[in-house]
């Protein structure tokens, strides 16, 4: 409705299009204001007329139409047009698109296809609560597409290649053996890393033989890649831990190894046009021009590098899915890295390099300082995870010890306190990491959106008749609460596609909490089983209409609800 308002309005305002109407219109901070505002100060301009005259004239027009878009009245007030809707009119309107599959809501992603690269984690690192951010975040942005009817393949382009792995071959070698690995896993891994670090400080000769041991993994030797496969697989045993814990799976695990053997093509591809340069014995990509550094492409004992691994894993993406878009989520610290590779993209003749796109996320700290695995200043995922889901245990135990699969309950509000928490705020936003704030069950949280969710299940369940859509008295739910209910309810779309449009989760988590704040309220003042037999069929449906969004909301975030709580 709001949609053809925006449309009829755009007609009437010559050289101004629909979607800058719609960009500005708003709903105003107080009922009386109306459902809908539109400020015309942004028109003055192109209009050459003062706000409150365009306000005024619109307003007047607008007589002639109001019915038939569905509006009760409007008034001009200081260069507003305040935008009254036909409550009856509106409710259904909405009631009769909300209970459609999937909100009636439109396809636009339909064949098409859009490739996310999230998660991603370090082999032989532990999984941190950075790498937690852009497996939330990731997740979130798939499902969101997803809805949206797009196909999305979901990437971990594991960090699994690089001069690492020659350290680690000979810290393993100097200063560990097949048991202890075997036993103690990335800690293991972890402690030889950190040591080979101090040690080659002292014996510069160590560096080079982990150069060497590099090379020879990227010969293929079989000692070399043996080893190095043996440690993948140990991390990935541990990742998947955490990966179920927030119920994740990915479409394709190939990282950065999978590209080795094809940089060589990248690198015949960029001499035939003329881009490689050499520069102290390496390749690059001289970028100038464009105000950046290079684009590394080789070095100069031949060995590929995370740029031109990057590059060449996006064209083998864009011939393997060919994707309307590439999307990567990353910390703000890699955003060079990504105007690097996508440049190279772009200059190698690449008309899709536009629809690389980079989303980065703020950086964690804790305690503000920045983490690192060096100085012990770290959080890992499961424990924040395992954590969260203790408390919640015990908030159970303490607040309803008559639940029944308190366990798993205790999972799903646990997880969901860790994803909602990471959701909530924008994503570029930096976060100084603390346990208060990620398992607090107060507040904007998820905790508190999942409450609300069970509390219409109850209702659900205790009204226990199935839910007739075909008998409502709409006028019931005109009342301001009800009223207030609806119109939150039907801004799902509009979340999802803003969401979507962003890259930007935090939209739908603060869409939710909305909603359940408006459902609290409903549920506060309107009496709904106790109420008579016409009320109480309309006030179920808005709880039927709640529950279904927030559920579905949730899972747009990567989380759950339980039924009872
Ligand atoms: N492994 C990298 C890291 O932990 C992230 C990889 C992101 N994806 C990419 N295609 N470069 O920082």
């Amino acid at each position: 409705m709001k949609d053809e308002i925006c449309k009829w309005i755009a007609k009437s305002l010559v050289n101004i299009s629909e979607q800058e109407v719609t960009k500005f219109m708003e709903v105003p901070p107080e009922e009386k204001m109306g459902d809908f505002a539109l400020p015309c100060f942004s028109f003055a301009k192109v209009l050459h007329k003062n706000p409150v005259k365009i306000a005024e004239e619109l307003n007047s027009a607008m007589i002639e139409v109001q019915e038939a878009l569905g509006i009760e009245k409007s008034e001009a007030v200081n260069g507003y047009l305040n935008i009254f809707m036909n409550r009856e009119k509106y409710v259904k309107h909405w009631i009769d698109k909300m209970r459609k599959p999937d909100f009636g809501l439109e396809k636009t992603g339909a064949g098409k296809t859009i490739c996310m690269d999230y998660s991603s984690p370090n082999i032989a690192k532990y999984f941190h609560v950075g790498h937690l951010r852009t497996t939330v975040i990731g997740n979130s942005l798939y499902r969101i597409y997803e809805k949206l009817g797009f196909h999305v393949v979901r990437i971990n382009h594991l960090g699994d290649w690089g001069t690492q792995f020659g350290k680690l071959i000979v810290a393993y070698k100097k200063w560990s053996d097949e048991e202890t690995v075997k036993e103690k896993g990335i800690e293991e891994l972890l402690r030889i890393y950190v040591k080979f670090n101090t040690e080659a400080e002292k014996e510069p000769e160590l560096m080079t033989q982990a150069r060497s041991w590099f090379v020879k993994m990227e010969q293929n030797d079989e000692e070399a890649l043996g080893i190095w496969n043996w440690f993948k697989e140990i991390s990935l045993k541990e990742y998947s831990r955490v990966y179920n814990l927030l119920g994740i799976t990915f479409d394709s695990y190939a990282g950065e190894s999978f590209y080795r053997d094809k940089v060589p093509a990248l690198v015949e591809e960029l001499k035939s046009k003329g881009l490689l340069k050499k520069s102290q014995g390496a390749d690059i990509i001289d970028l100038s021009e464009y105000d950046m550094p290079p684009c590394l492409i080789t070095k100069s004992d031949g060995s590929s590098i995370y740029h031109s691994r990057d590059i060449a894993a996006v064209l083998y993406r864009k011939e393997t899915y060919d994707f309307n878009q590439c999307v990567y989520v990353t910390g703000l610290e890699q955003s060079l890295h990504f105007k690097q590779v996508f440049k190279a993209i772009e200059v190698m003749g690449y008309q899709w390099a536009d629809n690389l796109i980079h989303v980065p996320y703020g950086l964690v700290s804790l305690k503000g300082e920045k983490l690192s695995t060096r100085n012990g200043n770290i959080v890992y995922a499961e424990d924040i995870l395992n954590e969260a889901i203790e408390r919640a245990l015990h908030a159970i135990q303490d607040k309803n010890p008559d639940l029944r699969n308190k366990e798993e309950t205790a999972k799903i509000v646990g997880v969901g306190a860790v994803v909602f928490h990471d959701l909530f705020n924008q994503r570029i936003k930096n976060v100084d990491f603390s346990w208060d704030a990620v398992l607090s069950f107060d507040g904007t949280t998820g905790p508190y959106v999942q409450y609300t969710y069970a509390r219409a299940k109850s209702i659900m369940r205790k009204n226990n008749k199935k839910v007739d859509y075909e008998n409502i008295d709409f006028h019931v739910l005109t009342e301001d609460m009800g009223y207030a209910l609806i119109k939150a309810l039907s801004g799902y779309e509009e979340a999802i596609e803003k969401a979507a449009e962003r890259y930007e989760p935090s939209v739908i988590a603060r869409y939710l909490v909305t909603v359940a704040a408006a459902f609290n309220k409903f549920y506060h003042e309107c009496p709904i089983l106790h109420a008579e037999e016409n009320i109480k069929r309309a006030r179920i449906i808005l709880t039927d209409l709640a529950q279904n969004v927030i559920l579905d909301a949730c899972g747009l975030l990567g989380m759950s609800c339980p039924e009872e709580m």
